[in-house]
């Protein structure tokens, strides 16, 4: 048995479901895969194997493993104390840098999960406009708080009845919801007219990676700005994942679409803990001790995360950093759409920056959640089993196609070796 099967039973004995976090399980293997350490764009396993890494922390280290940059900035913080729960020069440092990269953000709040950065930008929107309702797209992810975890079983319908997503909600949250497909204008329009009045807020993914890589069109992105500011319905973009994948000032910066609000989380911290919500200044006046909405927390702004971010937000900024990115991206999707078309396999790309979807059995371009469905998830499980096997890992946590990505220390020739040995994998499908 290998150390990473044995490891894995062994934290089932303490660990529930072996695993700190759910979806860590990765589906294609049947249980989590334990690693030793990692560096740049490799990881190796409890048995000493190497991994080129196309999960990249789900996204969190866009820097690359062990950044030497954001380790410096880490270890200068702890030798002075790391002294957690209080203010320090660094937090406003990081603050003004987010606001000078993030259009959107005149003022920001640090908090520690992209989940805890969702809630509160929802919890604001609330308190502003005294109403409830929250517009949402289908299948967008917005973390696994109650008031977001709700789906439909009804694909491509407006507005259809909600299901909480997980047991121990509260029943009746979906009352506050009302729920559209993604790419839809006319459908923005409808539910604007319909319900505009009661929106308080809408929150969308800008860039849909949690379907693999969707791509809003800009009618889409226009129409839901024009509607929400008519209808003073405060507009959140969820950055957590799309922040700094294909430019430093986010998605709304690539699409040129200003939200009101906006969450950043995983890569902003360069690896460590941090996610960030912000936006217009007034909105965020709303706040405690300004206002008299809360958003508090022990180990909000931790200086060793805030350091990390620092460092990592440093680095997303500097001029050769997405030209890097984008000859990576081009190479690596051109080569797996190249390997695919070869062996006849039926698998669509679509990648914008440094993530990217792989969809089994799809071959028009994937707009929707909707769009996602006829995905082979079986065919996908296989081809990453066979991955992992040669040496590429994919991590496959149970969405209906998931998002994978590469981080900035990736090479070109980092993706002949990618590309070398998902040839072999692909060989042992076919
Ligand atoms: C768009 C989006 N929002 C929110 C979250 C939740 O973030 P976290 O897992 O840090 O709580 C995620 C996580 O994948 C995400 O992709």
């Amino acid at each position: 048995m290998s150390l990473v099967t044995e490891h894995f039973m062994r934290s089932c004995q303490s660990l529930a479901g072996g695993v700190s976090s759910s979806t860590r399980v990765n589906q294609a293997l049947g249980h989590a895969m334990k690693f030793d350490r990692a560096q740049g764009c490799r990881v190796w396993d409890l048995d000493g194997r190497e991994y080129l890494d196309l999960c990249c922390s789900h996204g969190a280290t866009l820097l690359g493993h062990g950044d030497e940059r954001v380790q410096r900035a880490v270890e200068g913080v702890l030798a002075r104390g790391a002294a957690c729960s209080y203010e320090s020069e660094l937090h406003t440092e990081l603050a003004e840098l987010l606001c000078a990269t993030i259009p959107c953000l005149e003022r920001v709040r640090f908090t520690g999960s992209g989940t805890e950065a969702t809630m509160h930008c929802i919890r604001l929107a609330r308190a502003v406009t005294g109403r409830n309702l929250l517009l949402r797209f289908e299948g967008n992810f917005h973390g696994y708080h109650d008031q977001v975890m709700l789906g439909s079983n009804e694909p491509g319908v407006f507005h259809p009845a909600l299901q909480p997503q997980s047991t121990g909600m509260v029943p009746g949250l979906d009352q506050h919801i009302v729920q559209i497909p993604y790419n839809r204008p006319d459908l923005v329009e409808e539910a604007f007219s319909r319900f505009g009045d009661q929106l308080a807020a809408a929150i969308c993914e800008p860039i849909y990676y949690n379907a693999g890589c969707v791509v809003p069109s800009p009618e889409f992105m226009r129409t839901l700005r024009r509607q929400a500011t008519e209808h003073g319905t405060v507009l959140i973009f969820d950055e957590v994942l799309s922040a700094f994948r294909t430019c430093a000032g986010g998605a709304q910066q690539h699409l040129d679409v200003t939200p009101d609000l906006c969450t950043l989380g995983k890569a902003v911290g360069g690896g460590y803990p941090l996610s960030v919500f912000g936006g217009r200044t007034d909105l965020m006046q709303r706040l405690m001790p300004e206002g008299d909405c809360q958003h508090s927390g022990t180990y909000n702004g931790h200086p060793v995360v805030i350091a990390a971010a620092f460092a990592a937000v440093s680095a997303y900024r500097e001029d050769d950093f997405y030209s890097h990115i984008e000859s990576v991206a081009q190479r690596l999707y051109d080569g797996l759409r190249q390997l695919f078309e070869s062996r006849g396999l039926p698998i669509r790309i679509q990648g914008l920056g440094a993530r990217f979807g792989i969809y089994c059995g799809i071959r028009d371009e994937v707009r929707s959640y909707q769009d996602t469905l006829p995905h082979n998830r079986e065919m996908m499980l296989r081809f990453i089993a066979a991955a992992i096997e040669e040496g590429v890992y994919f991590h496959d946590y149970g969405g209906v196609a998931c998002h994978h990505g590469f981080c900035a220390a990736t090479t070109l020739d980092d993706v002949g070796e990618i590309l070398d040995r998902l040839g072999r994998a692909v060989s042992r499908l076919t």
